[in-house]
């Protein structure tokens, strides 16, 4: 059966996934890179970075997904629903090469990109964006490509069956938080933790009943 997954999630140790405020000229805030410096230094972001354990959980981000769901402020910078050329942060050839369907209470036409990429904007409950999601993914899996605020509703309506969230060993203080709201979420999954050289902790959520 075909899998909701979350790959490469970065975290503060205080559990923030993006720092703020969030801006054209800072995607992350006052996070910067800092959150995904372990995932840029790997031969999956760039031919010449590492190839240890970073690298393996990394790499798990693209095979046998079929469609990603992602949320307006991973679009954009505050504001891109006012500019109808705004097209996305990755130029003519976005990076997820499948449909990917951009959560917004402002939605547009869809957006045909170089590579494979399509651009859908949907206004639409988690359930019902992942059952469109799943009908254009061709049988394969269901990537949810955050940020935190989708992450944490489609957790809260058990829709997430595989997890993967690395924690960085920075403290941001502020910004966007993964867990609010989610007490007790470990008891619905399987969960292992590898630590690596690099500092950053990896942590698995396997759900234990099969959405
Ligand atoms: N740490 C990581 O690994 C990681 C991964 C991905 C992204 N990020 C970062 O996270 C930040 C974005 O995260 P975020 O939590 O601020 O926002 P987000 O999850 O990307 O998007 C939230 C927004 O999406 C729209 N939305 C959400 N659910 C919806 C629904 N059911 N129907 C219609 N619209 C809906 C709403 O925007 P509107 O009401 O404006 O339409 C909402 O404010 C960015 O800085 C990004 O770079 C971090």
């Amino acid at each position: 059966m075909a899998l909701t997954r979350i790959h490469n999630l970065s975290i503060s140790l205080d559990g923030f996934a993006t720092g703020e405020p969030q801006s054209a000229e800072a995607p992350f805030g006052h996070a910067g890179q800092r959150l995904h410096a372990w995932m840029i230094a790997t031969r999956f972001w760039d031919p010449r970075g590492s190839d240890g354990v970073d690298n393996a959980f990394a790499e798990r981000h693209g095979p046998g997904i079929g469609a990603e769901i992602m949320g307006a402020n991973k679009f954009g910078p505050p504001g891109w629903q006012d500019d109808p050329d705004w097209r996305g942060w990755w130029g003519p050839n976005p990076p997820f090469h499948t449909p990917t369907f951009v959560l917004t209470h402002r939605p547009r036409p869809p957006m045909e990109m170089e590579g494979g990429t399509t651009f859908h904007f949907l206004r639409a409950t988690p359930a019902s964006a992942l059952e469109t999601a799943r009908g254009a993914a061709d049988g394969q899996d269901v990537r949810i490509g955050g940020g935190p605020t989708v992450v944490r509703d489609f957790l809260a309506a058990g829709l997430v069956d595989r997890m993967h969230v690395v924690q960085v060993p920075i403290l941001l203080v502020r910004g966007v938080r993964l867990w609010d709201g989610l007490e007790a979420l470990e008891e619905a999954y399987d969960i292992e933790m590898v630590a690596s050289p690099s500092g950053v902790t990896h942590l698995t959520f396997t759900r234990r009943i099969p959405s």
